[in-house]
């Protein structure tokens, strides 16, 4: 598959393109209750919606392709020596987990292996002189407190217009266009107000649409017929189509803290970590915002898996004002396997949207 399209494809939530035709049978069929696999041993009793995700994670912390341990197109076969060991590690790691750290998920393929097949188990020498180490960063001044997760909203609200300016605007159409793998592809971002949005990507000679109908997400290609996205795809998916992000946070969230301040790429930032447990759809985030302008800068959001937790982080940049209203003209999406930016080159804000537009189609895409 070319790599443009490894990119594309699975836009918002899943590179699902690399998913076997198995897997990809079982998300159209939808419930999570249908058996995972034909052979799994480790992974037996994990929802069937996260082997997908859970083989994505092994591959990025291995820095492999799935051929490293399946025969392309038999997935169930154990015809590699490679997926023999990798089951052994699973049930490895498990047992770490259960062991030392009481079950809960700490150690991960990752932790050892680095994006490696063989971890390294010696420390490197230095290649080059050692450099000074710069000072330790001056503690605060007394008297100085750290702000509230709710300071650290209003402030981001603020630095968006202002709750008024905000809500008067319901509906945003934007045109610019998708930059992967070294091409740049058309494309079109309808979003409404409370939580509506489709991404459509205008490739040559077909759309892939991306949506979210304000309850449920879904995937398409013209010509093919749409098809559902997994509870933890839609949960990820609705975040992005959540109009009034801002406004919306402490409620989506009400256990945000306060994480420890980083800087990212030069910039101070606060950061604020969230989750819903009374929601199990909705991702694990971390939000970063910048300390000077106050506003969000990035979302890392977590996907569960049943070997650990899978990343994406979504940079936003390039704020510009429309109508009263700051939006991100760019931002750029990244996981282990793929990364894209979208920038924006045209807002139009209030556009009446037809409803319909994010819609499941029955049949087949147009
Ligand atoms: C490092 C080895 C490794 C890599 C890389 C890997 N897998 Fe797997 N995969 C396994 C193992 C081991 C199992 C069986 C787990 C168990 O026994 O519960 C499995 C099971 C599966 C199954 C279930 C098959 C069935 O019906 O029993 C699918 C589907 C699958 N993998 C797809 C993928 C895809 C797609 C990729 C690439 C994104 C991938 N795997 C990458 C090791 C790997
Ligand atoms: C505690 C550290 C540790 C963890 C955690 C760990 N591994 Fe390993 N793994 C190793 C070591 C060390 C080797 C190399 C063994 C050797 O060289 O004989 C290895 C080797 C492997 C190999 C064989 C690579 C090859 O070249 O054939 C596979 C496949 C593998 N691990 C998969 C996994 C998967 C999948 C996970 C997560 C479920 C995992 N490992 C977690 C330490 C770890």
């Amino acid at each position: 598959m070319p790599v443009q399209r490894r990119y594309l494809a699975g836009f918002v939530v899943g590179c699902l393109s690399l998913i076997s035709p198995v897997l990809r049978a079982q998300h159209a069929d939808g419930p999570a209750a249908a058996p995972a696999g034909k052979n799994l041993t480790q992974l037996q009793n994990a929802p069937a919606d996260q082997i997908g995700p859970a083989m994505q994670f092994i591959s990025a912390s291995l820095g492999v392709e799935c051929t490293f341990c399946h025969v392309a197109g038999k997935m169930e076969a154990d015809d590699k020596p490679a997926k023999k060991t990798a089951r052994e590690m699973i049930a490895m790691t498990a047992e770490i987990n259960k062991t030392h750290f009481g079950g809960r998920p700490q150690m991960t393929c990752y932790s050892c292996h680095r994006g490696a097949t063989r971890p390294v188990a010696i420390p490197a020498v230095l290649e080059s002189d050692a450099v000074v180490k710069p000072p330790m960063p001056a503690p605060p001044a007394a008297g100085a407190t750290a702000p509230t997760a709710a300071q650290i909203l209003e402030k981001y609200v603020a630095a968006l217009g202002g709750e008024a300016a905000v809500r008067k605007v319901t509906s945003r159409v934007m045109k610019g266009s998708i930059l992967a793998g070294g091409s740049e592809t058309p494309i079109e971002v309808i979003t409404k107000a409370p939580n509506k949005r489709v991404t459509i990507t205008h490739a040559s000679g077909s759309d892939s649409f991306t949506a979210f109908d304000g309850a449920a997400g879904w995937m398409g290609n013209t010509g093919r017929a749409a098809r559902a996205m997994s509870a933890s795809e839609s949960g990820a998916s609705s975040l992005d189509a959540e109009f009034y992000l801002g406004l919306r946070l402490a409620e989506l969230y009400p256990q945000l803290r306060r994480g420890r301040p980083e800087t990212i790429a030069g910039v101070d930032c606060e950061v604020l970590n969230g989750a819903n447990a009374a929601v199990p759809t909705r991702p694990a985030v971390r939000l970063y915002f910048a300390k000077d302008s106050g506003l969000l800068v990035r979302m890392v959001r977590y996907a569960e898996t049943p070997v650990g937790r899978m990343p994406t982080q979504i940079d936003y940049a390039d704020y510009r004002e429309t109508d009263g209203v700051k939006t991100p003209l760019r931002w750029t999406l990244s996981r282990p396997n793929g990364r894209f930016t979208i920038q924006i080159a045209d807002v139009k804000n209030n556009v009446p949207v037809d409803d319909a537009r994010f819609v499941k189609p029955a049949g087949e895409v147009k």
